[in-house]
């Protein structure tokens, strides 16, 4: 999906797809004035909006890093790509077919930005960041009554590293960093 396709959809309230729209139309963030801004395995988060069980983070992820294969049991959620080089996957395959990493526009922006991918509670995925880093919003419904919190701490799969297993506060989670490409899109041939 992406924005254009998004913005001509007409979603019941209280629904996710609703609150992305919220969002995306929203482009000045309303971040909270308590837990603004931390770090989790490295990567830095920004709480751009909570309210209720409906939470977005923007997710400002470091270059040359693997987010491994995972699921979030308490989330469903959009992933919206902002920009720089992030190939996300999904169920084992790189879902952006753009060259995500070299191709751009003529402002510089890459051809990708604003494609939306839906990650629902038990959608294995993961990413690729290159050279250059990126940018992410993920927007979050939380599910089974837990209270909104960092998404990367509600986990199950491979963590990025040994602080982010750290941080992860509820499910099956393990570490086997450092990472290849293909443990971020396990069905892709590579
Ligand atoms: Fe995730």
């Amino acid at each position: 999906m992406n924005i254009e396709l998004l913005l001509q959809l007409h979603p019941p309230k209280g629904t996710l797809l609703h609150y992305l729209k919220w969002i995306l139309s929203n482009p000045i963030p309303r971040i909270p004035l308590y837990e603004a801004v931390g770090y989790v395995g490295g990567v830095t988060k920004v709480l751009w909006h909570r309210e209720g069980q409906f939470q977005t983070q923007m997710f400002i992820m470091p270059p040359n890093y693997i987010i491994p294969e995972h699921t979030h049991p308490n989330v469903d959620s959009f992933e919206v790509y902002l920009g720089g080089q992030i190939s996300f996957s999904h169920s084992g395959y790189f879902v952006i077919k753009e060259n995500t990493f070299n191709k751009t526009t003529i402002t510089g922006e890459n051809v990708g930005n604003w494609s939306i991918v839906q990650v629902n509670h038990n959608d294995k995925h993961g990413g690729v960041i290159g050279e250059h880093g990126g940018v992410f919003l993920s927007v979050q419904k939380w599910l089974n009554g837990v209270k909104p919190h960092c998404v990367a701490c509600d986990y199950e799969g491979q963590t990025m590293n040994q602080q982010h297993l750290e941080s992860v506060k509820y499910g099956e989670a393990t570490c086997n960093f450092p990472y290849s490409i293909a443990d971020a899109a396990s069905k892709e041939v590579l």
